[in-house]
């Protein structure tokens, strides 16, 4: 039998363990990507290994979530961001250059190559034939020193697509149909490889928004075969020397086949309040909409935001609506207003705002009270945009752009009837513009030596986990339901972005939104733990989520499932992530029940525990469904602890500092 694409990848950077799905293979990287909102953690983590350079061939540091600088502490932290990868050979890019994901995938992204990054979306330059991977910040630090990462091997899945989209229908509708099928815990440990003749027929940016959203489906990453398309794109950005063909076998081996015929698909619609509730549009309850949003890493390529203005050329934004359009990069931008998009959406009344994430992640433009937002970006979370009591709606910028002329849920055929057919004519620039001015390049190693790190008052000390103690008698801090997500833990905003770099601060908001009285709680009790329902930790890839509940005390997660990426952070940062072995046992748990677990370091080391629950007085059992590396970090109390112990053995004993405190 022959290979898939995901397959070759993986072969040809193995370094050690095993290649059957789930169980551990350790890999080279070649490129890693940080964002400002997550990544301060990351270099502290990178300051404390001790190493004067990289590693890897290629860190992209962006600057370009949080661009509002409402005080201090963002610039602070940019500043701090900047000098760090000055310091360690990163590339820097600035802010305004535009959204990770766009610009990784346009300037930096190889076809064949393996990137870790510091964001969930990462995934989205598999739509070169990269492997893209997102993982906590502590897992890109470590993939920064050039060690081999663990990967729990995926199985793969094959996407046949057959057909071709119809004007008026995105790549969106293609990644929410996935999401109808599939789910938001589905993908749970598969790549998702698409292939077929409706693959061939989609461009860059439409593959990087399936791929990118396939994060929602709890999947590993998502790929297209670095083909025709790729070569195309690579060659319009100037970069055709760096494409190499890359395809599956006609005859490869997959672990999972589906089959979608792109000609078939409607305009779609996420509902409220996950990714996986779709629906065509035509279905939904036509509500009066108070904000649009055209945005986002998912969906604001060159090709996006032209479809959407050739759908509002000669109408406008209904009064009622507050439509905002924030393009992914300033290469898009310029192109964009080179073809006179632009002017066609400030004609229409849509508000241009900054070339950055933004309003994807709560950073301006929340919805008002009890307001309905449509969005063209990738998650529809109580409290993503910024206010709990508003509702999200998920469609494409071509249903965007129709529902902010109407005023409710709208498809372009609903706007230009007819006309629909003149979308089809808008592909990618055969030639983008291409000037790098944003991007700052890494300096020589002994000038970079030279570099100074410049730490303002909120960049404070990465606190560093202890490892599992012999016994245990702790309360429950927190009973969460199902579903809870990384914003419910750390919620997104201007004001709670900009805390990032100051644990001591942060951990005051954890789960803020979702029990105001958490953090008092858990602080009062000193050490506890969480009980959660299925897939605890979903969304974003933000390792805060991990890192505040750890420097309030809290020592383990019991849940009846646990999010990959999430899962991960929680084992980085010292947290042990239990599974019921019975989910009823879920049940009989009540906040403030005093757990306690004896003989608990051989019970790790088996990976199953009897936990007594002293207060109700019964006891179950709970399982560690960890690989032998992942126990090692447990008990070595966290990823930093272990690293110290793994670049000490290879670097004979040289010293690491204990943390990196400004
Ligand atoms: Fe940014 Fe939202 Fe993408 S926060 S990286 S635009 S998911």
């Amino acid at each position: 039998m022959g290979k898939s694409l995901t397959r070759k990848i993986i072969e040809s950077h193995y370094v050690s363990g095993s290649m059957v799905p789930g169980e551990d293979v350790f890999i080279k990287v070649d490129q890693s990507l940080t964002h400002d909102i997550n990544a301060v953690m990351t270099y502290l983590a990178f300051e404390a290994m001790g190493l004067d350079r990289i590693g890897i061939d290629c860190c992209v540091s962006y600057l370009d979530h949080n661009l509002l600088y409402l005080d201090h502490k963002t610039p602070d932290d940019h500043i701090y961001l900047q000098s760090a990868a000055r310091r360690f050979g990163v590339h820097v890019s600035r802010p305004g250059n535009g959204i990770c994901h766009t610009v990784q995938v346009s300037r930096f992204a190889v076809p064949g190559q393996i990137c870790m990054g510091g964001d969930s979306h990462t995934p989205h330059s598999g739509s070169v034939g990269m492997l893209c991977i997102g993982v906590g910040g502590m897992d890109v630090a470590t993939a920064m020193t050039g060690l081999p990462m663990r990967l729990s091997m995926p199985k793969v899945v094959k996407v046949y697509l057959t057909g071709e989209l119809q004007p008026g229908c995105n790549a969106k509708e293609v990644i929410l149909e996935m999401l109808r099928r599939v789910s938001i815990k589905g993908g749970l440990g598969n790549v998702y490889e698409y292939v077929g003749p409706g693959a061939a027929k989609l461009e860059v940016p439409e593959r990087a928004t399936i791929a990118n959203m396939g994060a929602e489906m709890g999947a590993t990453a998502s790929i297209f075969p670095a083909d025709e398309q790729v070569r195309k794109f690579m060659a319009a950005q100037e970069r055709e020397g760096e494409y190499i063909e890359l395809l599956p076998d006609e005859d490869a081996e997959y672990d999972g086949c589906m089959e979608i015929n792109l000609s078939e698909l409607v305009p779609l619609i996420a509902c409220p309040h996950q990714p996986d509730h779709v629906i065509p549009i035509k279905d939904t309850e036509k509500k009066p909409v108070q904000q649009v949003f055209l945005g986002s890493c998912t969906n604001a390529s060159y090709s996006d935001i032209a479809k959407a203005a050739l759908v509002f050329d000669g109408h406008f934004v209904h009064e009622n609506v507050s439509c905002t359009c924030a393009v992914s990069s300033r290469q898009v931008y310029r192109d964009l207003m080179r073809d006179g998009y632009i002017d066609m959406l400030l004609h229409a009344g849509v508000r241009m705002l900054e070339l950055a994430c933004g309003p994807c992640c709560a950073i301006g433009q929340s919805p008002a009270t009890e307001g309905v937002a449509v969005r063209t970006s990738n998650r529809n979370f109580k409290g993503r945009a910024g206010n709990p009591n508003a509702e999200i709606y998920l469609v494409s910028p071509e249903s965007a752009a129709a529902t902010a002329i109407m005023g409710t849920f709208a498809s372009a055929e609903d706007i230009i009837g007819a006309d629909i057919v003149k979308l089809k004519d808008i592909r990618e620039p055969e030639h983008y513009t291409v000037e790098d001015s944003m991007i700052i390049k890494p300096l020589p190693e002994e000038e970079a030596k030279k570099v100074e790190i410049v730490r303002g008052p909120n960049i404070k000390y990465l606190p560093i986990p202890e490892a599992p103690e012999a016994s245990m008698r702790i309360c429950v801090s927190l009973k969460g339901g199902d579903n809870i997500t990384t914003d419910d833990i750390t919620p997104a905003s201007a004001e709670f972005s900009s805390m990032r770099s100051n644990i001591p601060l942060m951990s005051q908001y954890c789960y803020h939104r979702y029990d105001p009285d958490f953090a008092a709680r858990a602080k009062e009790m000193g050490q506890s733990i969480i009980v959660g329902g299925e897939n605890y930790g979903q969304g974003s890839s933000r390792e805060h989520a991990a890192i505040n509940p750890m420097f309030l005390g809290v020592k383990a997660v019991i849940a009846k499932s646990i999010a990959r990426i999430h899962k991960g952070n929680l084992i980085n940062h010292g947290i042990i992530p239990m599974l019921f072995q019975n989910p009823e046992d879920y049940e009989k748990i009540e906040l403030g029940d005093e757990l306690e677990f004896e003989n608990f370091l051989n019970q790790i080391e088996a990976r199953r525990v009897t936990v007594q629950n002293r207060t109700k007085g019964f006891s179950f059992d709970v399982k560690l469904e960890l690989s032998d590396n992942e126990t090692e970090i447990i008990l070595s109390g966290g990823q930093l602890s272990y690293l110290k112990k793994q670049l000490a053995a290879q670097n004979g004993e040289k010293e690491i500092s204990d943390h990196c405190d400004g």
